[in-house]
């Protein structure tokens, strides 16, 4: 089975999501493609992909809308083979229960603006990347982070991806992506 990895991302946390996912799929024994949304909606031979995995990260409560067109275009093939949506946030990072309320929130936001349906969905905790910030950006991220319990030391990055539960996520979707039939729509 050949699965497509598409992404987006700001400050390119996700691209390195997407970049284990897709060494990890392939250690699955399967074949992995890796796409960035930025490049625009037209991907060679979509439809020979028998599984789609989406992954995009939160800006001011949304996801990029580079990742919103691509969704948009794909919505069928989405729709009618085995899909899932990967959501990167400061919040589903937060060590308090409300960020992982809220991190959820912003993937049902996603889901219904788009209208899709993925067979399966998860939030994971992003990367502050302090030193990278504008000094301005900083701050805010700082006051934002600290009253989501993050870290607020900003001399240093700090990642909040918790990489073997995302593993077993994706080796799960593999699973149940793989036991289905390629046509066949899932609910
Ligand atoms: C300007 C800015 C705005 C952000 N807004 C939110 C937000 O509204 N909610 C949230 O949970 N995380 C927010 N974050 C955290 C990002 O989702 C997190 O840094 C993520 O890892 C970014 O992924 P990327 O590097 O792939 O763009 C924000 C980060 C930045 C830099």
């Amino acid at each position: 089975m050949k699965v497509l990895v598409a992404y987006a991302t700001s400050e390119g946390h996700t691209r390195i999501i997407a970049e284990y996912v897709s060494k990890w799929i392939e250690q699955e024994g399967f074949e992995a493609t890796l796409y960035d949304t930025a490049q625009g909606v037209d991907v060679a031979d979509f439809s020979s992909y028998g599984a789609y995995i989406c992954a995009g990260s939160v800006h001011f409560s949304r996801h990029q809308p580079a990742l919103e067109r691509f969704v948009r275009a794909h919505l069928v093939e989405l729709t009618c083979k085995p899909s899932a949506l990967i959501s990167a946030s400061g919040s589903a990072g937060s060590p308090l229960p409300q960020g992982q309320v809220q991190a959820m929130e912003y993937v049902t936001a996603f889901l219904s603006r788009t209208g899709w349906k993925p067979l399966m969905k998860v939030a994971v905790g992003g990367a502050v990347l302090y030193t990278q910030y504008n000094p301005l950006l900083r701050m805010v991220m700082k006051g934002i982070t600290r009253k989501a319990g993050g870290p607020t030391d900003t001399r240093r990055d700090h990642e909040s991806t918790d990489w073997p539960a995302l593993r077993i996520f994706v080796q799960e979707f593999l699973s149940r992506a793989g036991s289905k039939s390629a046509l066949e729509p899932v609910a």
